[in-house]
């Protein structure tokens, strides 16, 4: 039988975030829900990442006259209405079956960055059409055939992407439990892969298992390679999967343009430490030289606040912009970030805090 996806299209009453993952599960497949919730081995690092925003505080400052917050803010010159932007997810046909496009359609109308994944169920070339005028970042699988590296990120730079992502954490697939439990392969092809695959036979990732789709990923990624996809592509390339304050260091003199701090929402290395435990020292080592997007574990808006005190300049939520998406098509995307939106606004008029900038300058209680 053929996957079966949402096509709901709708504005989503979202109570919170995290409650969002409950309402998707009786109507997602158990090998896609599986694939999508789940995090490696006991999923402590998973747990960890939302756990670990109780280990700091947000002092409220009052007589301030803030009478509301705003949130706009910008990287690489691109200006956006939220500091908040989505991780790129591989496979979203698995929640909707307009995928990416949906979700590149919400996500611009939140005034936000979307970006596509090398795995996504959907053609760059057609989420860049699907918000021709909203800002889009290609996030690479750097393979061990440069033909496909070049092949690919060309039809990024042609689709118009803003940066490139160079995810260094996943060179192969975390232990993830719940995919051996259902035995999960990718029922929808790729058709990024299936664009190459037309000139060398290589896949197009339908009815592959995880393990299979990263074998053919570069597992011997190095620091030259920061260098190879800027050359490539003449585009601002950031570096995302970072949580020593050392491979920040080493990525920005290999001439990263910015560091992406995640630990793939606690999908991979499972007994690291929590993403945002990580995140003060690898901002004080980044010292403002390029920028830092952060995830892994947001779920409301004082995490979003907290990361940006803390040293981040973009938070980015993963899970999330999914749930919205199988809820309800484009429209659930925008309400996903409507309410991380509201949270963020809500908590900086409280905090005294009227400004991103602001935000940035604060200083959380231990
Ligand atoms: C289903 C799923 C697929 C993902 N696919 C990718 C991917 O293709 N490339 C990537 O860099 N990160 C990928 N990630 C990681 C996200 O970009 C992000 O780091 C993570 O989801 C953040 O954690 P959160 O879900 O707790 O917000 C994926 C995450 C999920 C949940």
């Amino acid at each position: 039988m053929s996957y079966q996806a949402s096509n709901d299209e709708r504005k989503l009453k979202v109570v919170n975030l995290a409650s969002l993952e409950s309402q998707v599960k009786p109507r997602m497949e158990a090998g896609a829900f599986g694939y999508i919730r789940g995090g490696a081995e006991d999923e402590w690092t998973m747990q960890q990442n939302t756990e670990a925003f109780k280990h700091k505080k947000i002092l409220p400052h009052i007589l301030k006259g803030i009478d509301n917050a705003n949130l706009h803010t910008s990287i690489f010159g691109i200006d956006l209405d939220t500091p908040v932007i989505e991780a790129p997810s591989a496979a979203q046909g698995l929640a909707h079956e307009k995928g990416e496009v949906d979700t590149a359609k919400g996500v611009a109308a939140a005034g936000s960055i979307f970006s596509i994944s090398t795995y996504a169920n959907t053609k760059i070339e057609d989420a860049a059409a699907a918000a021709p005028n909203a800002p889009q970042f290609f996030q690479l699988y750097m393979s061990k055939d440069d033909g496909f590296n070049k092949f690919i990120l060309d039809k990024a730079v042609k689709a118009g992407a803003k940066a490139i992502i160079l995810t260094a954490d996943s060179t192969l697939g975390g232990y993830r439990e719940a995919d051996v439990l259902n035995d999960f392969q990718f029922p929808l092809p790729m058709p990024n892969l299936a664009a190459y695959s037309d000139k060398t036979g290589s896949g197009d990732g339908k009815g592959k298992g995880i393990a299979e789709i990263y074998a053919a990923a570069k597992q011997g990624l190095v620091l030259e390679d920061i260098q190879r996809v800027k050359q490539w592509t003449n585009l601002p390339v950031i570096v995302k999967g970072i949580q020593a304050a050392e491979d920040a260091e080493a990525s920005i003199l290999a001439g990263a343009d910015a560091i992406w701090v995640s630990n793939h929402g606690g999908r991979q290395l499972d007994g690291g430490p929590a993403s945002f435990d990580v995140l003060p020292a690898v901002a004080k080592t980044v010292a403002k030289r390029v920028p830092i997007i952060f995830d892994s574990g947001v779920r409301r808006g004082e995490h979003v606040f907290k990361a940006l005190a803390s040293g981040a300049d973009l938070v980015a939520i993963g899970r999330p912009v999914i749930y919205g998406l199988n809820l309800g098509g484009a429209e659930g995307v925008k309400s996903v970030f409507d309410h991380i939106n509201m949270e963020l606004s809500i908590t900086m008029q409280l905090a005294g805090t009227k400004t991103i900038d602001a935000v940035k300058n604060t200083t959380l209680l231990d």
